[in-house]
C-alpha cells in the first residue's frame, strides 16, 4: 500500500485527493490517512491541504525501503533488504548471515566503520556520503566460471549510472571493475566468494558509490571523485539502488553470470583500460605492457614489449593517464 501510494504521488502533477486514493485502491480514507502518516514518519515530506489532498514535496535522502521498492523491477534481487545505520562492513555482515538469508538479499548502511576495499585496502566514507550496499548471490555455476562476475558488476553499475546521470556525466570502467568519471574513481566493487566441494556456496558483491563527498583525503584526491563533485543533480539513493539491482538481475538472468557476446562487447566498449599502456607487478618486477583484450573469464590480456601475450588475473594495474 505504501509503495502504491508513493508511486501515485510521484506520478501526479499536483495534489491527489484522499478520496481518489481510497477509491483507486479500494480502501477507506482513514486507511489512506494512516498510510500517509507512516510515510511521513519514514522521512517523506507530504503536504496535506484540506479540500485538495496530498502532494509529495520530497523523498528521504537515505535509502528507504518503501521508496526503493517503488522503483524496483525485479523478481528476487532487493526484495529482502536490511537497512542499517552503522555497520563494520556490509560485506562482512552479509557473509556472517549468508546461510540463513535468501539469494538477492541486500544490506545497505548509512556508514561503515570497517569498510573493505580490493587487495586488502580500506574503503572509507563519512555518514551518508556513500551509497554502500552488498548483495547475496547464489549462481548455479562452478567456481572456475565465476571470473566474469566482477567485471560484469562493473559494467552493470556503469550502465545504470550512465542512465541515471544522463546529460550530467558518463562513466567508464578501469579494469576489472572500478567505475570512473573523467579518469577518477566514483565507485569501487569488492566481490567475495565462498566455495565448498567445487561449488559456489555464495557470492557477496559489495558496491560503494561516492555520492555526496565534497572532497577526499590528499592521498586519494587525485584519483577519486563523487556524484556531487560531477553534477548538481540531487541523487535519490533509493532510486539509484533500485536501478542497479534491476539491471543486475536482468543481465545476470540473461547471461547466466558469464560473458556472452553482447555483454563482452558492452564491457569492452566501456573499458577505458583497453589500448592503453599499463604497468603491473609480476613477482615484484614492474612490467610495462599494452592492454589489448579481455578474456571470456574477465582477465586482462596484455602484450609485452617483446610481443608476447600474457593474462593478468588480478592485482593492481596502473593505466597511463588514469591512475
Ligand atoms: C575497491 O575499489 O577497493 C572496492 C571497494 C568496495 C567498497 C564496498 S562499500 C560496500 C561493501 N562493503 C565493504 O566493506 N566493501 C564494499
Amino acid at each position: 500500500m505504501k509503495e502504491k501510494i508513493i508511486h501515485v504521488l510521484k506520478g501526479a502533477d499536483g495534489y491527489v485527493s484522499g478520496q481518489q486514493l481510497s477509491q483507486f485502491f479500494g480502501v477507506s480514507r482513514t486507511a489512506v490517512w494512516k498510510t500517509i502518516k507512516n510515510l511521513k514518519a519514514e522521512g517523506y515530506n507530504i503536504e496535506s491541504v484540506t479540500n485538495k489532498g496530498y502532494r509529495l514535496v520530497s523523498s528521504p535522502e537515505i535509502v528507504n525501503e518503501t521508496e526503493m521498492k517503488s522503483y524496483l523491477r525485479t523478481k528476487e534481487f532487493g526484495h529482502n533488504i536490511i537497512i542499517l545505520n552503522s555497520v563494520d562492513s556490509t560485506n562482512t555482515y552479509l557473509k556472517n548471515l549468508a546461510d540463513s538469508l535468501p539469494s538477492g538479499t541486500v544490506v545497505t548502511a548509512r556508514m561503515q566503520t570497517d569498510g573493505k576495499g580490493r587487495l586488502g585496502r580500506v574503503w572509507e566514507g563519512n555518514m551518508d556520503d556513500n551509497l554502500c550496499f552488498s548483495i547475496l548471490l547464489r549462481p548455479d555455476i562452478a567456481p572456475r566460471e565465476a571470473g566474469a562476475i566482477t567485471p560484469l558488476c562493473g559494467m552493470i553499475v556503469s550502465r545504470a549510472m550512465n542512465e541515471y546521470f544522463s546529460g550530467e556525466f558518463q562513466t567508464t570502467i578501469k579494469w576489472p571493475n572500478d567505475v570512473i568519471v573523467k579518469n577518477k574513481k566514483i565507485c569501487g566493487i569488492l566481490t567475495e566468494m565462498s566455495c565448498e566441494d567445487d561449488r559456489i556456496k555464495y557470492i557477496v558483491v559489495g558496491i560503494g558509490i561516492n555520492v555526496l563527498n565534497k572532497s577526499f583525503p590528499s592521498e586519494i584526491a587525485y584519483k577519486a571523485t563523487s556524484c556531487a563533485m560531477e553534477t548538481d543533480k540531487l541523487v535519490n539513493k533509493s532510486k539509484l539502488l533500485a536501478d542497479i539491482l534491476t539491471k543486475m538481475e536482468k543481465i545476470f538472468n540473461k547471461c547466466g553470470y558469464r560473458f556472452n557476446n553482447r555483454y563482452m562487447k558492452l564491457y569492452k566498449d566501456a573499458c577505458a583500460t583497453l589500448d592503453k599502456t599499463i604497468t603491473f607487478y609480476r613477482d615484484n618486477e614492474e612490467i610495462i605492457a599494452k592492454a589489448t583484450d579481455i578474456s571470456s573469464d574477465g582477465e586482462l590480456i596484455v602484450t609485452l614489449e617483446d610481443g608476447t601475450e600474457e593474462k593478468v588475473f588480478s592485482g593492481e594495474v596502473t593505466v597511463q593517464g588514469i591512475y
